[in-house]
């Protein structure tokens, strides 16, 4: 009795102790179980919104997972308020490819992430705007009448977030900007590459617009001019730490 009473009350401390540690438990969402296929040529929009949902509505921590492999998506909204308690994760460890077909981006951009307060993209992935086809459709709008100027979908559009990490993610061929960020607060990009071939005519990576506490750390910019453009009065943007920025031209 004494031995077996000791060997319980040990492994109730481990137990406790491995609960304190694992933190809250989490639910996993991967969109493969929404019907997303690994097909660079199937459309995974629908799988991807409905797994989208099923996180956000979550009561618990929740995760989004696109694992290994290529998925093909159009135009997406990964809109918030979210019910998670904590920040909403969004991992991709495969690649995300955007759809070619300009009719499918009627709202302005390819992917829009918005109204959420706590956020983290993370998973070493890559979302391929495979831009190169909407690159003769680029007007400078320095030079143009307004009218005249057609802004290209960005590959991500933040509007309205708050306490956003962007980790360890390549943004490839942005059909316009990689990343427009709008109305948001406190976004830390950090170790995001991006990148695309020499001659596409992107100019201006990262428009920040009326945000504040954005720091860009350890990314890598491969191509552009303007690299990261502040449009209205930002407070607190921290400077590039430590990051490159090469132009081509
Ligand atoms: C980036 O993500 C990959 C894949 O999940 C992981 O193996 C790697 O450790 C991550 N790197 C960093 C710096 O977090
Ligand atoms: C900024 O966001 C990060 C990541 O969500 C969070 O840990 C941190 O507390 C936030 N900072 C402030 C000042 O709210």
């Amino acid at each position: 009795m004494g031995v077996s009473g000791k060997a319980c009350v040990v492994l109730m401390f481990v137990c406790f102790a491995g609960l304190a540690y694992c933190g809250v438990s989490e639910k996993i969402v991967n969109v493969l179980d929404f019907g997303a296929k690994t097909d660079p040529k199937v459309q995974s929009t629908e799988a991807f919104m409905h797994a989208w949902q099923a996180a956000c509505k979550s009561k618990e921590q929740a995760r989004l997972v696109v694992p290994k492999g290529q998925f093909l998506v159009s135009s997406m909204f990964f809109a918030g308020p979210c019910l998670t308690p904590g920040p909403i994760t969004i991992q991709v460890e495969g690649t995300i490819l955007a759809s070619t077909d300009p009719s499918d981006y009627v709202n302005a951009d390819w992917l829009i992430f918005q109204e959420l307060s706590g956020f983290k993209l993370i998973g070493g992935g890559t979302f391929d705007a495979q831009g190169k086809s909407m690159w003769p459709h680029t007007f400078d709008c320095d030079y143009r009448p307004f009218s005249d100027c057609v802004r290209l979908p960005s590959t991500f559009q933040f509007n309205t977030v708050k306490d956003g990490v962007i980790e360890n993610i390549t943004l490839a061929n942005a059909m316009g900007l990689d990343v427009y960020a709008m109305r948001s607060k406190n976004i830390t990009l950090n170790s995001v590459k991006l990148t695309a071939p020499s001659d596409s005519p992107n100019n201006e990576n990262i428009r920040i617009e009326d945000c504040s506490n954005v720091v860009i750390s350890q990314t890598t910019i491969q191509h552009g001019k303007d690299c990261v453009s502040v449009v209205k009065p930002a407070t607190n943007l921290a400077p590039l730490t430590r990051s490159k920025c090469t132009s081509f031209d």
